[in-house]
């Protein structure tokens, strides 16, 4: 293995604290892979080509995609913990993103002003589907939420997802409602 090309995370301007990560989760992770919050710098790490797995992508240009970092940074009022959270898997030894997930905090007035995590946007590089990084993944975005004292934390996904999501102990509730614009 050469890592000659990795960039380590106290090189990196990051969404939010690599604290945040679940030392359990990095410890499951084969070593050629490191699991981290999204970095300012990773619109060259194959960002949004790797979430084209999930979507159609279309590629704002990088000072666009640095506003939106900056924006999503800044989103929680200050002196509070943040809301969004974007963690990305990276192969060490090209520093490339090979997943991507998010989870975002919703804050309520119900359940005694309880908080519910969102999951969105998981993506795992064709070539590296099925070593097990979607289940990191979430796995790492459960604990998130968990430890930002979230009573639950949902998802929606397509019928052919649900047995992945079911591996990761999730269950299926209810229906989905959309409107687009
Ligand atoms: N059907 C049945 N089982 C599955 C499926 C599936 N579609 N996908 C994964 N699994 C199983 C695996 O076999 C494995 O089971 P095992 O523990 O018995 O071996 C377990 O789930 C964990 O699988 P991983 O290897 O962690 O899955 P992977 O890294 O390939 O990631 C993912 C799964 C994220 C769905 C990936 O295939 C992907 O990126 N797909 C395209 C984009 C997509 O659909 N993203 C999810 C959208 S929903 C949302 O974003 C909230």
């Amino acid at each position: 293995m050469s890592s000659s090309k990795f960039t380590p995370d106290s090189s990196l301007d990051l969404l939010f604290s690599a604290d945040l990560i679940s030392t359990e989760v990095k410890s499951q992770l084969h070593p050629d892979v490191h699991i981290r919050p999204l970095a300012s710098t990773d619109y060259h790490r194959g960002h949004l080509s790797v979430l084209s797995v999930l979507t159609v992508v279309t590629d704002p240009g990088e000072q666009a995609w640095l506003s939106q970092f900056n924006a999503l940074r800044s989103s929680a009022p200050r002196s509070s913990p943040p809301t969004y959270y974007t963690i990305v898997v990276i192969d060490k030894p090209t520093d490339q993103i090979v997943g991507v997930g998010t989870v975002f905090i919703e804050r309520k007035f119900l359940r005694g002003l309880g908080s519910v995590g969102h999951i969105e946007d998981i993506a795992v590089d064709k070539n590296q589907q099925g070593k097990k990084l979607g289940l990191r993944i979430i796995q790492a975005l459960s604990y998130i939420s968990e430890n930002s004292g979230c009573y639950k934390t949902i998802l929606n996904c397509s019928d052919a997802n649900i047995p992945f999501y079911e591996k990761c102990g999730y269950q299926k509730k209810e229906n989905e409602m959309a409107k687009y614009a």
